[in-house]
């Protein structure tokens, strides 16, 4: 059966001109979401689960702790659903790693600064701020306690644009070293045209770096299924910012043509990885950031990042979102040592991330786009993912 098929201009035209955001229209059926509890975290404090599903079989389910999307289950081209997104069925799992170095990060909100601050420094306004060195010698994802790990205030609604969950946390002044208390509202909705919204919103009452993403690992074939070296990915990037070997971004725009890194044309992603090549070398493999193209004047709207697509499954994901860049990682940390949902141990490049953002390292490369939120200004940025198979 074929449920769907994939039309980028759709997505584009209807996130563009879409109906109210959700953030918007607040709660009217929240019976619609079922709610019920994850587990609890050490302090004694509750983490809930949040489970909804849209009109064609796709359901998902957010735990307010890290504002994690600990399942998402879509049709393959036979109508059979999987979950698609690597993780672990109860809080302990997502718990017992938190606080380790390797901790995945699988489907969790990342901030304040998604993504990697050189030396775990920088200066704003004449004053330098020093943050965890939790990445060897940078700072990775918000630090030792990211918004990963943090428990979020929760909203469930159902309205005419879709069901899903409101998010939100106060970051205090201070907290992991960025200035500022800041307040950030997710919003997760989850549409019947088969697309989740993801949208941000920060504001700030002191000027700080903000660069937030969503970091769910995904397998299209279904989570514990094996390699994702043979989905074929597209990403509409004409340049991919190259780094040096902790993983920094070097500075330099680089045109992604005769490179292992144009995915301009859909191409496997393991067709190249083995390529004599220092960024592979360094990544190792994919962990870059691709410099989306962006029409010019279409600066905050929704642009087309990312396609891919399960050539067994039939599953197609295609991601759209406000943001310069993209951060696409093959999942080359994962070694084995985690099992999931399924049973099964996630190997190497099971799994990949698409983190929609700003640059890595902004705050310190005068070049890139700003990442810095001055108070009363309002952060706002939207990445739509949508599902079909054919
Ligand atoms: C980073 C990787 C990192 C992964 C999990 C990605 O966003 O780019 O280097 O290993 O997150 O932490």
């Amino acid at each position: 059966m074929k449920w769907m098929i994939a039309s980028a201009p759709w997505v584009l035209a209807a996130a563009i001109s879409g109906p109210a955001l959700a953030a918007d229209n607040p709660a009217s059926m929240t019976d619609a979401v079922k709610t019920s509890v994850f587990g609890t975290l050490p302090d004694g404090r509750e983490a809930r689960l949040y489970r909804f599903s849209n009109a064609h079989g796709v359901e998902m389910a957010v735990t307010n702790y890290g504002g994690i999307i600990v399942s998402l289950r879509t049709p393959d081209s036979d109508g059979d659903v999987d979950d698609i997104v690597l993780g672990f069925d109860s809080l302990d799992g997502y718990l017992s790693r938190a606080y380790q170095t390797s901790n995945p990060y699988f489907g969790a909100l990342i901030g304040r600064y998604g993504n990697r601050i050189a030396g775990g420094e920088f200066t704003l306004d004449g004053k330098t701020y020093t943050l965890a060195k939790n990445n060897g010698p940078n700072h990775l994802h918000g630090g030792n306690k990211g918004f990963n790990q943090v428990l979020w205030d929760a909203k469930p609604f159902s309205n005419d644009t879709g069901t899903g969950v409101i998010l939100s946390y106060t970051s205090a002044d201070g907290e992991e070293g960025y200035p500022g208390k800041m307040d950030v509202t997710v919003t997760y909705t989850l549409s019947d045209q088969d697309t989740l919204s993801v949208e941000y919103n920060a504001t700030t009452t002191k000027a700080t770096p903000v660069n937030l993403t969503q970091h769910s690992y995904f397998n299209l074939e279904g989570e514990g299924s094996g390699s994702i070296l043979d989905h074929r990915l597209m990403i509409n990037a004409d340049a991919f910012t190259p780094v040096d070997k902790t993983l920094i971004p070097t500075g330099e725009i680089r045109p992604v043509k005769g490179t292992p890194f144009d995915f301009r044309e859909a191409t496997a992603i393991g067709k190249r990885i083995n390529d004599d090549n220092t960024q592979l070398e360094y990544g190792p493999g994919y962990d870059h950031n691709f410099v989306l193209n962006r029409p010019d004047g279409s600066d905050g709207e929704l642009v087309l990042a990312a396609r891919v697509t399960e050539p067994d499954s039939g599953r197609i994901l295609e991601i759209a979102t406000t943001e310069p860049g993209i951060q696409f990682y093959s999942g080359n940390f994962l070694d084995g040592t985690l099992t999931g949902k399924s049973g099964r141990a996630y190997g190497r490049r099971n799994g990949f991330a698409l983190e929609s953002q700003h640059f890595p390292d902004s705050p310190n490369q005068k070049d890139f786009p700003s990442t810095i939120l001055e108070p009363g200004d309002t952060y706002h940025t939207r990445t739509v993912y949508t599902f079909s198979a054919r």
